[in-house]
């Protein structure tokens, strides 16, 4: 039997970007941005339908915006300051990140969660004024394995989505939730579709719960461990809309095919 066509999903434009984490070198990062630009024109028509995105380190997003102007990728930062500019050594601000044209911030990704200790008010800060200064928060969550087991997937979800739904709500639907579990972040390991699925479907519930207006149209990402094999099953999945990549988007081929893939992907 064929699956019902799902006009949520079909009207939400699948996403994939690459978080490039602190890798490379000017050289590496030109010859990706090259690769990329490459892949681009060798099939545009496979990419077609796609929005496309790169989070390259602080030091190389004016490289980044040099050369992918006028593509099909934008670019971001994986981090931002919770404070507006001032003295606050050591920080980028939402307003620079602007000024370099990114279109996407990173907020919350797990490793700046646990490595750097940010909390739930300073990602409230920090949506808040990346959503001021106009660009699009890419919010990530995700339970850890011991919380997975422990079966807390959703009470932990639930908490860092209830944190921000406030600042959400007032966001106009201009932002986006990547769901990246812990235990899949470079691990080799993955959720699969259906894991990825049911947590995805709870995000979205949790939003609406939350008040957040428009949770239907939201896009949510997944991230943990995507590579060309596992790119097309997942991103077929009804609530997932795309895919956040670490590992696979160093290297352009890989990323590039997980791109066709959320291309490809079938509305149900
Ligand atoms: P990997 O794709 O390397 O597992 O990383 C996922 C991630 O953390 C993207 O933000």
């Amino acid at each position: 039997m064929t699956a019902p066509a799902n006009p949520d999903k079909a009207r939400r434009k699948p996403l994939v970007l690459g978080n490039w984490k602190m890798n490379g070198d000017v050289a590496t990062a030109e010859q990706l941005l090259a690769d990329l630009l490459q892949g681009e024109r060798d099939s545009p028509e496979a990419l077609a339908g796609v929005e496309l995105g790169v989070f390259p380190p602080y030091p190389y997003i004016g490289l980044a915006a040099a050369r992918l102007a006028g593509s099909r990728f934008s670019w971001g930062a994986q981090n931002v300051a919770h404070f507006g500019n001032g003295a606050y050594t050591g920080e980028v601000s939402a307003a620079m990140l602007r000024d370099l044209a990114c279109t996407w911030v990173l907020i919350g990704h797990s490793e700046r969660r646990a490595l750097f200790a940010e909390t739930n008010a300073q990602l409230a800060m920090k949506v808040e004024l990346a959503i001021r200064d106009g660009l699009l928060p890419v919010v990530c969550v995700g339970e850890s394995l011991a919380e997975r087991e422990a079966l807390m997937t959703e009470s932990v979800l639930a908490a860092q989505i209830d944190a921000l739904c406030g600042v959400l709500a007032s966001a106009d639907q201009r932002f986006v939730i990547a769901y990246e579990p812990v235990w899949a972040i470079g691990t080799g390991l993955t959720a699969s579709p259906e894991q990825a699925q049911q947590v995805h479907a709870y995000i979205r519930s949790r939003l609406a719960a939350g008040k957040v207006p428009g949770a239907t149209g939201v896009r949510i990402l997944y991230g943990g461990s995507v590579k060309p094999s596992n790119a097309q099953a997942l991103f077929g999945q009804p609530d997932v809309d795309g895919g956040l990549i670490g590992g696979a988007s160093l290297i352009a081929a890989d990323f590039l095919s997980i791109c066709r893939a959320a291309a490809q992907r079938s509305i149900r």
